[in-house]
């Protein structure tokens, strides 16, 4: 019997990326445990509905009588399940301290209650280091640097992230931490800037850019982010938190120039807009100790290739990108797993 990993959040951009990788390069079955938010989409992952390593789950980590049964069957937990956008957590903060901070705690506990529980993988963000100047360059994140958050959404994370650390040195719970810089690749809700700008160029739309641009993000290819992941649940150290980065610093002024390139428009499409309330200058990762300890490098995340194959995606999925805007993919969820969201 293979091995069961309990993947959290598996509908959302990352988590239906994670959960393809894994049935393709690994040998375990999978249950993907989701809320489905207006964040999860089950349509990203149409290509493996009815695999034979593969289940779904349609659960909310806030409410633990809805998945004691899967923990049970579980062997380790990847947990992704979040509310992520800063935006949205500017504009109400509480969805994120739920589900975040109070469901990552209802979660844990119902893994330490369980029989031998192996390992759990807290999927956390760079933004808990809070913001760095924009010079030196060579001034990056390490994994002890002081948890100074910004945002809420920040906050949130950086609250389970605690926790996470906590329930190893309290409870002994095998635990490990990853905290990765900003993810790019093919299903991406487009309320994100990638999709969000590929799809108003694509369309002939101007696209809004935060204050003056020079904003400065470090930009990895989610596969080579899963495969991190799947590098920690394998080979972390208990209680270890992990870097993940992908030595691509950008800043937003660039990253929307090569997009409008690769979109074939003008300059002309920028819309400056006014800056979010405290938009983080810079985020920088400094990712030796998982390269060092782990052996894990990004081989996937090189500009401009792994950004033109990105937007080459987002060309050729339009009925995807079309779903999500229009909120069909809701009747999908409902067609294929009866689920009302
Ligand atoms: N996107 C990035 O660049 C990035 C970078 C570093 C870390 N992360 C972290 O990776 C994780 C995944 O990010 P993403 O961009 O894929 O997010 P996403 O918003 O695309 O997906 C989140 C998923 O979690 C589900 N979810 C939300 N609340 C839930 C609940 N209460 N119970 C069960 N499921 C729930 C949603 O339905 C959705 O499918 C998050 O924890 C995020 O903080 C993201």
């Amino acid at each position: 019997m293979p091995d069961t990993i309990l993947v959290t959040g598996g509908a959302g951009f990352i988590g239906s990326n994670l959960v393809r990788y894994i049935l393709a390069e690994r040998d375990e079955h999978v249950i993907n445990l989701d809320g489905l938010t207006y964040a999860g989409n089950l349509e990203s992952l149409a290509d493996v509905q009815g695999h034979p390593r593969y289940e779904f789950l349609h659960a909310d980590i806030c409410k633990p009588e809805q998945y004691t049964e899967a923990i049970g069957r579980a062997d380790s937990v990847l947990h992704l399940a979040a509310e992520s956008h800063v935006d949205r957590s500017i504009h109400d903060p509480s969805a994120f301290l739920n589900t975040n901070v109070i469901g990552t705690q209802m979660l844990l506990d119902s893994w330490r209650r369980k029989e031998n529980p192996g390992r759990f993988v807290y999927v956390s963000t760079d933004e808990v280091y809070g913001d760095l100047p924009l010079e030196p360059k060579s001034l990056k994140f390490t994994e002890s640097t002081p948890l100074t958050p910004n945002s809420p959404y920040a906050v949130s994370k950086t609250g389970g992230d605690m926790l996470a650390r906590a329930y190893h040195h309290t409870y002994g719970i095998n635990t490990c931490i990853t905290r990765c810089s900003n993810n790019f690749g093919p299903y991406q809700f487009p309320e994100k800037v990638i999709p969000l700008f590929v799809n108003n160029l694509i369309e002939g739309k101007q696209v809004p850019l935060y204050g003056d641009g020079s904003n400065v993000r470090d930009w990895l290819h989610v596969l080579d982010h899963a495969e991190a992941i799947c590098r920690v649940l394998d080979a972390g150290k208990p209680g270890e938190a992990y870097n993940i980065g992908g030595n691509n610093e950008r800043s937003n002024l660039e990253l929307t120039r090569m997009l409008i390139d690769l979109c074939g428009r003008e300059e002309s499409s920028i819309k400056p807009v006014e800056d979010r309330l405290g938009h983080d200058r810079r985020y920088a990762i400094d990712a030796s100790k998982i390269k060092n300890e782990l052996g894990w490098e990004p081989t996937r995340s090189a500009w401009p290739g792994a950004l033109e194959a990105t937007v080459q995606w987002y060309k050729d999925n339009r009925a995807w990108c079309d779903h999500v805007r229009s909120g069909e993919y809701r009747r999908f969820h409902a067609q294929n797993y009866g689920t009302a969201t």
